[in-house]
């Protein structure tokens, strides 16, 4: 029999990936999604790319009645993956408690439950964000967690701090933490990609809508900071191999390969790029011309940042794969295929 796992947040841009990943490797997936920042026909496109139709529950993982009832229809869940959550930066200053509650508290019911259903581990989407501006780079798991920038990042922080202390309590349960950096892309088919809701905040989401002609131009926030060509530099990581991560995370889970009962892992690329690199990297992929500005800072902005990413490959065996240049023709294929579609 196929081992089950929970994906919450799987109709998601990082967990439909993954979703299909899990499928791929064998594994039966169940999802828990409220749809409030992805649609239902993500199923549809999940199973038109793996040829294998997940269970799929539109609920709130809020409504912790309504995920006991989904861990005892599905009796056996080995492990979870904990997608779901609110992840507009910008927004969460706007609306703190929404982002406490609902970052938080989902959190809290799954790891209620998880000894109730014998589920052995949990892995959980933190973010490179609690590293802040690393003092040293490229950043290890080992950096101080720096005061978080916004109560999405906050979010993260504290959330990694309940896995620990509920492990700590001798709960029986393991975690992974993955601390994803900047993942972009699309599924190579073209099924499965981002949908930012309204103007997009995030970089490639920004660029793709500006070469396909929704956006005049993209503004690019800050040319003096201090950076070989002034722009801020990150670690970019396609959304598939970030999918494989959590593939790698879950067998080891359920393996006991654990060294310790909360693990952390960077997931990045090791390769820092500035945001002038990235968008000759676009046009050189696509053969499209970026139409752009040079912009001020965007408040809250980190320098640069990118990731050591030696202990997800030594110990998890994980490593990033996929060209730049190929990850920005699939988010390009995306785009195309939304216009196609009449989506965006
Ligand atoms: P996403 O918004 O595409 O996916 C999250 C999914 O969770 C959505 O489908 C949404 O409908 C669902 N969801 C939200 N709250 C829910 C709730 N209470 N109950 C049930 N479903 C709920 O986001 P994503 O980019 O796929 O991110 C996935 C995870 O990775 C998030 O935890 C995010 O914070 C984290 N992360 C993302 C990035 C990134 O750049 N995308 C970077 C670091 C960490
Ligand atoms: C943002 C979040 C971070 C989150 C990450 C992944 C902020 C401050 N941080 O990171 O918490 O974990 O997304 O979801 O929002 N840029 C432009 N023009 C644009 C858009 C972006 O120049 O129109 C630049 C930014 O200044 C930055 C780089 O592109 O230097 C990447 O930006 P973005 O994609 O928003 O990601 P982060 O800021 O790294």
């Amino acid at each position: 029999m196929k081992d089950r796992i929970l994906v919450t947040g799987g109709t998601g841009y990082i967990g439909s990936h993954t979703v299909v990943e899990l499928q791929q490797a064998g594994y039966e997936v169940v999802i828990v999604d409220n749809l409030s920042n992805s649609s239902a026909d993500v199923v549809d496109n999940i199973e038109a790319v793996s040829g294998i139709r997940p269970a799929f529950e539109k609920l709130d993982c809020l409504d912790f009645a309504g995920l006991d009832g989904v861990f005892a229809k599905y009796p056996g869940i080995k492990a979870i993956i904990h997608f779901a959550a609110s992840k507009a930066v910008g927004e969460s200053v706007q609306k703190p408690l929404l982002y406490y509650r609902n970052n938080i508290v989902s959190l809290i019911n799954l790891l209620e439950l998880m000894p109730k259903y014998h589920v052995q581990g949990i892995v959980f989407s933190s973010s490179c964000t609690v590293y802040g501006q690393p003092d040293k780079l490229p950043v290890t798991e080992e950096a101080p967690i720096k005061k978080a920038e916004s109560p999405y990042g906050n979010t993260k922080q504290i959330n990694e701090e309940i896995i620990r202390d509920t492990v700590a309590s001798g709960a029986p349960i393991s975690a992974i933490l993955l601390r994803y950096f900047n993942p972009i892309g699309a599924h190579p088919s073209a099924l499965l990609g981002e949908l930012p809701n309204g103007v997009p905040q995030n970089l490639v989401p920004y660029i793709v809508q500006t070469a396909i002609g929704i956006r005049e131009k993209l503004s690019i926030f800050g040319n003096d900071y201090h950076t070989p060509d002034g722009t801020c530099i990150r670690d970019y990581i396609n959304v598939v191999d970030l999918a494989k991560a959590h593939v790698v995370a879950i067998s080891r889970i359920l393996e006991q390969k654990q060294k310790e009962k909360v693990e952390v892992f960077n997931i990045g690329t090791g390769h820092g790029l500035s945001v002038l690199q990235l968008v000759h990297a676009f046009e050189k992929a696509t053969g499209v011309k970026l139409n752009y500005q040079m912009a001020p800072r965007r408040a809250g902005d980190i320098e640069q940042v990118w990731a050591d990413p030696t202990l997800a490959n030594q110990k998890l065996g994980w490593k990033a794969e996929t060209s730049i240049e190929d990850t920005l023709l699939s988010a390009w294929k995306w785009q195309l295929r939304l216009r196609e579609k009449g989506i965006q």
